[in-house]
């Protein structure tokens, strides 16, 4: 069987055209549709949109959404070309407001500005697709050192639940949820994975199970509330989440329902992992307080995906996008660098310095 991770490339750029191939993740599993983005207006909607979606995959879009951007600058200067690079960023920046992925890539790109500085405009552009290549690149190695150091908490034949998609798709390659499940499949560990739908989006349903059935992984969808029967049953060893945002005392935002999956775990005494690339940590917010969670429309839970109602005419509706897991019900958090433990404000910025 063909290797999933290597097969599906969710974000890359497209050199000889200079275009961003995205894998539009909004139509799948029905279609597997790449877009070919050249504007950043582009970019912006599909990061809003979720076409693209995860926040590491977010981050690298973003990036080269920045590139496409600065290049259609008409600057003949880079103190001019800054100022039109400090507007793509600003725009992008609007996308999405939790995963800080996508700050932490904005960031990323304007310090590579900086260190260009002297340059002309023709070879800062260029110097700005570089790094989005190197973003990119990176993350995929990220990846990989997640997943190995995941594999270490796992024994063969565990059942894993896992919430919402933190898989390939959702980075440059591996995921981080799904990373130690790739990696564990090609070792036989034989996992029995259990994947949360993920209402009202359902990239459990619609990705997750999409993506690890394709790779020959045993995977069973369930709806998001029976999470504790299966709990209830013995057949969860392990959870394992990605996440969009972690605060300094390791409070963590990751899709709607994950904190639901962690109560529950701690009362059937299951350990609770996240996955976390160090550039999802933002050591700036102290806690899950300081993290902006996003709202989406209405019609994300009133109808059947954007179509047909489900829900009476104007009912209210309250659609947070993400919450906060608290960091006690977190067992560890599983960085590249290694695994951090409570008390995280101690640990997590250990990560940093290794
Ligand atoms: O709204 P989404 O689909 O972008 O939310 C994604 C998640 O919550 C993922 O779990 C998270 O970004 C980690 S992806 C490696």
């Amino acid at each position: 069987m063909e290797k999933i991770t290597e097969v599906i490339q969710s974000v890359r750029l497209d050199d000889i055209n200079d275009m961003l191939i995205l894998l539009d993740q909004t139509v799948l599993p029905n279609q597997k549709v790449f877009l070919e983005l050249k504007e950043m207006k582009d970019v912006w909607d599909a990061i809003y949109h979720l076409r693209v979606r995860g926040a590491p995959a977010i981050g690298i879009a973003a990036a080269y959404g920045v590139y496409l951007g600065t290049k259609k600058s008409e600057a003949d200067t880079y103190e001019e070309l800054y100022a039109d690079f400090l507007k793509v960023k600003e725009y992008l920046a609007s996308s999405r407001p939790t995963a800080v992925n996508l700050f932490w890539a904005l960031d990323r790109m304007d310090k590579r500005f900086k260190q260009e500085e002297g340059k002309s405009v023709a070879e800062v552009k260029l110097a700005l697709k570089e790094e989005a290549e190197l973003i990119r690149e990176e993350d995929e190695q990220v990846c990989k050192s997640i997943g190995e150091h995941a594999l270490t908490l796992l024994k063969p034949g565990m059942g894993i639940l896992t919430h919402c998609n933190a898989g390939t798709i959702a980075t440059a390659r591996y995921g981080t949820a799904l990373a130690p499940i790739y990696l564990g499949q090609e070792q036989g560990y034989d996992f029995k994975v259990f994947a949360d739908e993920t209402r009202p989006l359902l990239q459990g349903a619609r990705l997750t199970a999409w993506e690890l059935k394709q790779a020959g992984v045993d995977v069973t969808l369930i709806c998001d509330n029976m999470a504790s029967i299966v709990m209830k049953e013995g057949k969860i060893q392990a959870v394992l989440v990605g996440c969009d945002r972690v605060a300094a005392n390791g409070d963590t935002a990751n899709k709607i329902g994950t904190s639901g999956v962690a109560i529950l775990a701690k009362h059937y005494n299951i350990p609770f992992y996240v996955c976390a690339p160090l550039s999802t940590v933002d050591l700036e917010c102290q806690t899950g307080e300081d993290i902006h969670i996003e709202l989406r429309p209405s019609e994300e839970i009133t109808s059947k995906w954007y179509g047909e109602p489900m829900a009476p005419e104007d009912v209210q509706t309250y659609n947070p996008a993400f919450d906060v897991t608290d960091h006690e019900f977190i067992t560890g958090i599983v960085t590249e660098n290694g695994i951090a433990y409570a008390p995280f404000s101690e640990s997590l910025p250990k990560m940093f310095k290794k």
